[in-house]
């Protein structure tokens, strides 16, 4: 079974999900341009990310994954970034303070720009057209033109990841992200926002802990802990001209890793094994997430564990599940007993967005209830089979934007047209994404309360 994997055996597979680019020639050029470019980032860091993973795998920490759905050319600018990462750290400051434990942060940014679709084609009227796959592949407008793959947008979607990451490491390194602002994170968030008050009264304690600490000794200037935070990148592995010319050996172990981002993640409709994108993601040592969707069977699941984490490597896997809010219950209990039974290491996660999408008014979106409710089910169901409900993976923003319905603004189905501005499917405001990371640190706290009863009998 094992035969020899180089980056380039994929190629040998059936596939799903590939662009019909009209000009090979053109596309090979690309694809040799972008082997000749630098990485961007290093295996050093994903083996870092991998590592911190392990610890969640043995339920101690927690995976916070986020970011838009689908990145986008236009809306490529600082702002976008800089409200996006504020938010971001807003929600892993209240799940750390929840916790108590770290939270290991992973943004779907800076590479995130490849879409599988469940139809090839799209119909306006009496038009039919190529779907749209993601601005790495080709453009959302509905023309024909705009239609055609077009290799040099690997190029563009390449520039930007670099630009992209180049802010998100400035910010995580070089200050922004000092728990000593954690004030300052308010600041510009959406206005009135009913999760203000909330999260000033954490603000408050941590500001207080932090005076504590600075009384005695430790301050954010001895101790780079406080002010600066690991930041780690992620995408959907899915067009794989582009992640293999970014394949690299890593100097110092000889290894193989993608170079695209420091966690890359193989989707629920291209998941068969005996396809391309498993072949693909076997043979590179980055962490690995794998969709789970309600077709995967438990031998299933076992199977691609083998296949793509043979060593039973803690961190190497987060299966990051996608049920539905009504779907979970039947389907998460049989694969943790599978996965316990065999005892296999790995990251439970909860993707809440994906299995809870319906159409309103013309536009597709999802209920801000339905979504808490799959993440409920999902911490009740590991409490109820003793395993660590280790992270969230979240479609997310720092803007005010109204593509989920719900919330503590209650936004109604007439509210989507407002300011409906994602290129792929609705994602959580910034108003939604804290208020679940509110409730997330009510679960976890709840949880080590428990464990804390059963500790002291
Ligand atoms: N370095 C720690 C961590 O990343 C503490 C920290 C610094 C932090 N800045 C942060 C935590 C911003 C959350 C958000 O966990
Ligand atoms: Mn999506």
């Amino acid at each position: 079974m094992a035969q020899t994997w180089t980056p380039n055996s994929w190629r040998q597979k059936p596939i799903q999900q590939v662009p019909d680019y009209p000009d090979l020639a053109a596309l090979e050029t690309v694809e040799a341009r972008l082997a000749k470019y630098p990485p961007l980032v290093f295996a050093g860091e994903a083996r870092r990310l991998k590592s911190a993973l392990a610890n969640v795998a043995e339920g101690r920490g927690f995976l916070l994954q986020g970011g838009d759905c689908a990145e986008s050319f236009a809306e490529h600018g600082a702002d976008t970034i800089r409200d996006f990462f504020r938010a971001f750290l807003q929600m892993a400051v209240v799940l750390t303070f929840g916790a108590q434990q770290p939270v290991v942060k992973v943004g779907r940014i800076a590479g995130q720009f490849a879409k599988p679709r469940s139809s090839g084609v799209e119909k306006q009227g009496d038009v039919t057209l190529p779907s749209y796959r993601g601005d790495i592949i080709n453009g959302i407008e509905f023309t024909e033109e705009a239609r055609v793959p077009n290799p040099e947008r690997q190029i563009m979607a390449y520039r930007q990841s670099a630009a992209t990451l180049n802010l998100l490491r400035a910010f995580a390194m070089g200050g922004y992200a000092n728990l000593e602002n954690v004030h300052q994170w308010m600041l510009g968030f959406v206005k009135d926002s009913p999760q203000a008050e909330r999260y000033r009264k954490l603000a408050d304690r941590i500001s207080e802990t932090m005076d504590f600490m600075k009384a005695i000794g430790i301050t954010a200037e001895n101790h780079p802990s406080l002010r600066e935070t690991d930041f780690f990148t992620s995408h959907e592995a899915l067009l794989l001209g582009y992640e293999q010319a970014l394949t690299r050996v890593d100097s110092t172990s000889g290894d193989w890793y993608a170079t695209s981002g420091h966690m890359i993640w193989i989707g629920d409709r291209t998941r068969q094994p005996d396809h391309a994108h498993v072949e693909y993601c076997r043979g590179i040592k980055n962490p690995l997430g794998l969709k789970c969707g309600p077709s995967l069977t438990a031998d299933g699941l076992l199977e691609l564990i083998d296949i793509l984490n043979p060593a039973n490597e803690a961190g190497r896997l987060t299966l990051i599940c996608r049920f539905g809010h009504d779907n979970v219950a039947e389907h998460l209990p049989r694969l943790i007993r599978a996965v316990e039974r065999e005892g296999k290491k790995v990251v439970w996660s909860c993707d809440p967005m994906h299995g809870n999408t319906i159409t309103l008014n013309n536009y597709k979106t999802r209920p801000f209830e339905r979504i808490l409710s799959e993440v409920e089910s999902f911490f009740q169901i590991h409490r109820a089979e003793g395993t660590h409900p280790g992270g969230i993976h979240i479609e997310m923003t720092g803007n005010d934007v109204t593509e989920c319905t719900g919330g503590a603004r209650a936004l109604s189905g007439d509210d989507l047209a407002d300011r409906y501005h994602t290129h792929c499917d609705p994602r959580l405001n910034a108003d939604q994404a804290l208020e679940l990371a509110f409730l997330l640190a009510e679960r976890m706290k709840g949880g080590r309360d428990e464990k804390r009863m059963v500790v002291n009998g």
